[in-house]
Order: C-alpha cells, then structure tokens, then sequence
C-alpha cells in the first residue's frame, strides 16, 4: 500500500529534534477531552475582569433575562432586548449580546440600519432568507425567534441595535505558517530573530501534526464489514488501471499531480476560472508585502490529476464532489446521476461509494444537483467505454488502492 502523498512545505530539516521526540497521537488537535473536568457549582458566582457584577452558571444560561455584565457599554435596552417574550421569543440580546456585537457565531447588528434590520427578520419569517444548511442550532434558533416575534417588536429591536456603535470585535488570524507552508520555505529556526517570519502558533505542535500526517497511510478496505475484495477481479482490474489509468494517478505517473488542461479533462471549469491572474497578483504582492520570499503563485489552466490512494472513502468524486460513487463516474456522463444526498455515512459496497439516494440519506444529507452552477458532473470520460464486467473488475481494484 502506497502512502497517500501529503505535501506540505515545511521541511523536517528546518527544526530541531526535539519536536521529534514526541510520537504519541497529537491529542491537543482534537476537540474531544481527555478526562473529565469538575462542574462548576451551580451557586458559584462567576465572574469576567473589568466588571463587579456576578451571575451563577442559570443566570448566564437564561434567555429570557440577558446576563448584562457590562451595562455601561450600550445604551438602556428594551424589553424585548433585554428579556424577549416567553416561551418563544428568547431575547435578542442573549445571542447578539446587549452592545448588540453578537457572539463569534451570529451575526453583528450594532450599527446596522433599522430597516435592514427590520427586513431581514421579516424575510426569515417568510423564507425568503434561508440558511445553507439547516443543521446548525444557532441560526434554527434565528428562524424559530424570527416567526415567533411580531413586527412591533422586532422595530423595537431594530431601532434599539441601529443606535449602537459598531465596533471591531472579533479578530480572525489565519495560520499564516500553514496557509504560507504549503508552498513557501519558511525558516522556522534562527540564531537571528530578524530571519524570523512573527507568529503565535505553536511551531513544536504544527510540526508533530505534519509528521503524524505523513505516517497515516489510507484506510484499507475493511473485507469483515464490506465483503471480501474478489482478487481474481482485483488482478484484471490492475491490468486495465495501469493501462488507461495509471499514467494521471500512480505516483511518479507522467501526469500525476500535475494539472489536466481543460480539453482534455473536460470537467465543470468553475472553479478553474475562479482563480484569475488578477487573484494570483494580489496574493504575490500581499505575501511581498510580509517580507517573505516565495516563488509567484500563477494562473494554471486545468484541474491537478490526483493520487488515488484510499479512493474508496473518499467519494463524492472529482474537485466539486459531483459524482456519488466511482461505479457512476465510469458511466458516461449521460447516465451518471444527476440529483443525490452527501452526508449519510452508510456505505454502499458495490457502487464504492456511500449511500445518497431514499429516504435515510435525504433526510441526513445535503441536496447535490449537478445542474446548479459550478456543481456539474461532466468530463474525465475515461474508463467510461469499457464493458460492464471490465468496469467491475477496475472497481474491485480500485478498492485495494
Ligand atoms: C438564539 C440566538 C438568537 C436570538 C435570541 C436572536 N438571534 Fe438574531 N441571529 C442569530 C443568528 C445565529 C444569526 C445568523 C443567521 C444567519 O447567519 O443566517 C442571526 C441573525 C440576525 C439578523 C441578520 C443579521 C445580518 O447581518 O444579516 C438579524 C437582523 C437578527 N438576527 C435580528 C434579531 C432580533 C431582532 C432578535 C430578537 C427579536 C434576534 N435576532 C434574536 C441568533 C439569534
Ligand atoms: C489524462 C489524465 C487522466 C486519466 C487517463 C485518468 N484520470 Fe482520473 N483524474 C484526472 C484528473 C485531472 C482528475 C481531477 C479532475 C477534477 O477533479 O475535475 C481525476 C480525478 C479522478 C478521480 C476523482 C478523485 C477524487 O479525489 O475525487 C477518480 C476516482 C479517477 N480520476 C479515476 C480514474 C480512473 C479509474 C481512470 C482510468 C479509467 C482515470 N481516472 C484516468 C486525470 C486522469
């Protein structure tokens, strides 16, 4: 089995050993505690700096009765503000906070015009806005406040938030040794500080989750659960992958990781044509103006040809996930699906790929159709004239990558 190839720039020589010496599993990059922390009294006050008053861990839950630790900071608010309306309507103020600058998963409404204000509210009661996903607690939570409030009361509101100052609240820094790693030298260790590129991360951490990165190898299929791979199958699937296949996806193939021009590969060319010479210029003068020196990002015509290792698990295929399994991505275009869920973990064996059809999948997963811009299913026409039994056999091989 080959590793899957993970390239990222920042080179093992650039540091010390001692980051090596820790091989465990990096357990501070996952969000799941290790043990069990105490709960905190119920009774105890709880405090935040720079304020003297106190609410117990009810009176910071209570969406009725907005925790205003800082009533100096915004004007008196209104009731509906400050306490909303029982049973449904919880306080504006409890998610978008009393100064009205929102908590980092809602929005910001200080400063906004009332109207705007006034009409968003209106267009979530009707549909009109609508989330992405409906899978996320806090805007659900939006929608049910936004058709249970009435139109008086959302002005209240409206009025109240627009007469806040807007103020930068919320700093997003992105890891700009990672973003900047992937294809930059970047010195991590120095003698002289000047060489050094400023940054908070926590250099020792990024680096152990790069090399635990590079020792994962792919998942293999798992024959107690899936079935058993057909070797006499998986042998004259090889044969027909190195012949039409392999030259784009084994490693060191001609082709591999390098990109497909779009006459040849044919896929949707969205997403291609979002990366302009004009967004690479941008991001070459930005990363001068850092002070740091990296070859020039450029425009590439075509989509990269990937290294399929541990392809089974990794449907829905191609750059937009337009194709739901590898069996529909050997049809020709014409007969591929085109309206499927993503997002339902059961997994169907025979297609490779997971579930995305009935009613289970529709209920846990998101809505692909390959009509809608950018998502199309069309192109990397390869494999596609092979006959049935063929096709098998290079599915069953495929499993074993
Ligand atoms: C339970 C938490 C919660 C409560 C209570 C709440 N909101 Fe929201 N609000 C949200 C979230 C989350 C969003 C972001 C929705 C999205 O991204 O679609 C939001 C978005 C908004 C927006 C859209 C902002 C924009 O920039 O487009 C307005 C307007 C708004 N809320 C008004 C109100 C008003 C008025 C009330 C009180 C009647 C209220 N909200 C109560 C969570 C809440
Ligand atoms: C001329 C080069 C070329 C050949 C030959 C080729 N491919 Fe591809 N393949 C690509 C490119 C480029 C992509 C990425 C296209 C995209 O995402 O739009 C791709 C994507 C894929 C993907 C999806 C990868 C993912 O992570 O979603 C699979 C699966 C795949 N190819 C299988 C095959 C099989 C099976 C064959 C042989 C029957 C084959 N390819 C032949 C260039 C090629």
């Amino acid at each position: 089995m080959r590793k899957t190839i993970i390239l990222l720039g920042i080179s093992t020589l650039l540091l010390g050993s001692t980051a090596l010496a820790q091989s465990a599993l990096p357990y501070w990059a996952y969000p799941v505690a290790s043990h069990a922390w105490p709960q905190p009294d119920p009774k105890q006050p709880l405090r935040l700096p720079g304020t003297k008053i106190t609410f117990t861990v009810a009176g910071t839950n209570d969406r009725f009765n907005v925790p205003d630790w800082y009533p100096n900071s915004h004007p008196k608010m209104p009731a509906i503000v400050a306490h909303g309306r029982k049973p449904d309507v919880f306080a504006c103020g409890y998610c978008h906070l009393p100064n009205g600058q929102g908590r980092p998963e809602n929005a910001s409404l200080a400063g906004q015009p009332a109207d705007y204000i006034v009409q968003q509210v209106a267009e979530m009661r009707s549909g009109a806005r609508k989330s992405s996903s409906d899978k996320m607690g806090s805007i659900n939570a939006m929608m049910a406040v936004a058709k249970a409030s009435n139109d008086a009361e959302v002005k209240i509101a409206a009025d109240y938030f627009s007469t806040v100052k807007f103020a930068k609240w919320i700093r997003v820094v992105e890891t700009d040794y990672e973003s900047l790693g992937v294809d930059t030298p970047v010195t991590l260790k120095s003698d002289n500080p000047a060489d050094l590129f400023k940054s908070d991360v926590n250099i020792q951490n990024l680096f152990l989750l790069e090399e635990t990165l590079k020792k994962l190898e792919p998942p293999h299929w798992p024959e107690d659960v899936l079935g058993a791979i057909d070797q006499a199958k998986a042998t004259q699937g090889a044969a027909l992958y190195k012949q039409h296949c392999a030259s784009c996806h084994d490693v060191g193939g001609k082709y591999t990781n390098k990109p497909v021009p779009p006459a040849e590969i044919g896929t949707d060319r969205e997403r291609m044509d979002t990366w302009i010479q004009a967004a690479a210029d941008e991001a070459n003068r930005r990363v001068k103006e850092m002070g740091i020196n990296r070859p020039n990002m450029v425009k590439i015509e075509g989509y990269q040809s990937p290294p399929l290792d541990g392809i089974w698990m990794r449907a829905p295929y191609l750059h937009n996930g337009s194709v739901p399994s590898l069996r529909n991505l050997l049809e020709p275009v014409e007969q591929r699906t085109k309206v499927f869920y993503v997002g339902y973990d059961v997994y169907d064996p025979f297609n490779v790929g997971f579930v995305t059809q009935g009613p289970q999948a529709e209920r846990v997963g998101w809505k692909r159709d390959v009509s809608v811009r950018g998502d199309g299913n069309w192109g990397h026409n390869y494999g596609t004239g092979l006959t049935d039994a063929e096709k098998i056999s290079l599915v069953e091989y495929m499993k074993t990558l």
